[in-house]
């Protein structure tokens, strides 16, 4: 790891904010930079994504209680993975001027909403959904023999959060009228970042400093956009629940159950308990008929130019 970014990341003063000051906005940027060939060759999926039900559900604030916390243990998962992965990467020529885990890093902001929305003991009641279980395994995937595709999952990830994610943060707060100090939305703060703008043009300038080829570069976009499109299967995939879930789900009264079959099927009961594990195995038994889990991922089914380059390299 560069000296520089050990200071970066362990401790976050005065002379740091300087530096990202000193990255100026850059009007003259190249085709060629990695980070403008990442903008250009994602706007199409960022488009998508930001078109999908769930993220536009979301924008207007139309977002369950119920469903906001799913996707914040999606999030829990993912960022566990993706940090997990940049950890064990952080000295490789090809990640290390990328490793910020002071700035970036959301895994212990998502255990603190983890714990705000499910209590002390959340661990026991949070399940790995599909989708993400297939984003999960890809980040792991890249981790441990394509470390040098990593900068395309944090770029997607990070890079996201410090902007689109900034209007979520607000959306969010009001929409299920969480506290105003901030309980449950810390994965959407950024302690240790003082201006975004200038952190996400300091980023760029580390992205497009990278030794890469020509044909590096373009691997690392086509990664992105497999990026995006894990983030996309996983809004799906909320957005089933999200059809599935009421308002009393929402506010937390159990409806009235008339006692008969099976209770572990039913959605309400298992919101009400706050665990995704029921209600987890109700949406893979009645949306998608699908008894074994190991065998099945929605991200491959329903993409078929991505199922097999995938497939191939890490059957989901
Ligand atoms: C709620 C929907 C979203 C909104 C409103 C939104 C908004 C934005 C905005 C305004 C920017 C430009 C920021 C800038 O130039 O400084 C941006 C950039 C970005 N967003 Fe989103 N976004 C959304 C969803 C997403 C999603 C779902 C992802 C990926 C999971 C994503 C990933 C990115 C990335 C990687 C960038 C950086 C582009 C670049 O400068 O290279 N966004 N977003």
């Amino acid at each position: 790891m560069p000296s520089d970014v050990t200071e970066a990341s362990e401790g976050v003063d005065e002379a740091e904010n300087v530096r990202y000051e000193e990255t100026e906005e850059d009007d003259n940027v190249s085709p060629t930079d990695l980070s403008e060939m990442l903008k250009e060759g994602t706007k199409e999926s960022h488009d998508r994504a930001e078109n999908t039900q769930f993220v536009k559900d979301f924008l207007k604030g139309r977002i369950k209680k119920e469903l906001f916390k799913l996707a914040t243990v999606a999030l829990y998962y993912t960022y566990s993975a993706l940090e997990e992965e940049m950890d064990c990467n952080k000295d490789h020529p090809a990640f290390a001027p990328l490793y910020f885990p002071l700035e970036l890093h959301r895994k212990e902001a998502l255990a603190k909403d983890m714990e705000y929305f499910y209590g002390e003991n959340w661990k026991e009641k949070i399940q790995c959904s599909e989708a993400t279980r297939c984003y999960v395994d890809r980040i792991h995937y890249i981790g441990q023999y394509e470390p040098e595709l990593l900068v395309a999952h944090a770029y997607t990830r990070y890079m996201g959060d410090l902007s689109g994610g900034q209007i979520l943060k607000k959306v969010a707060q009001r929409a299920l009228k969480l506290p105003s100090t901030g309980e449950g939305i810390q994965f959407y703060v950024f302690d240790n970042i003082s201006n975004a703008q200038q952190f996400k043009q300091f980023y760029r300038a580390r992205i497009n400093a990278l030794d890469l080829d020509k044909k590096a570069k373009e691997r690392i976009v086509e990664e992105a956009n497999k990026a995006f499109e894990f983030n996309m299967q996983v809004f799906d995939e909320l957005d089933k629940i999200g059809a599935l879930l009421t308002e009393e789900a929402q506010d937390g009264g159990l409806p009235v159950h008339d006692g008969k079959g099976d209770l572990r099927k039913c959605p309400y009961y298992a919101t009400k308990l706050g665990s995704f594990f029921f209600y987890y195995k109700y949406i893979n038994l009645h949306l998608w008929g699908n008894t074994a889990n190991s065998a099945f991922c929605p991200s491959l089914q329903a993409r078929g130019t991505l199922a097999a380059p995938i497939t191939l390299a890490w059957p989901c």
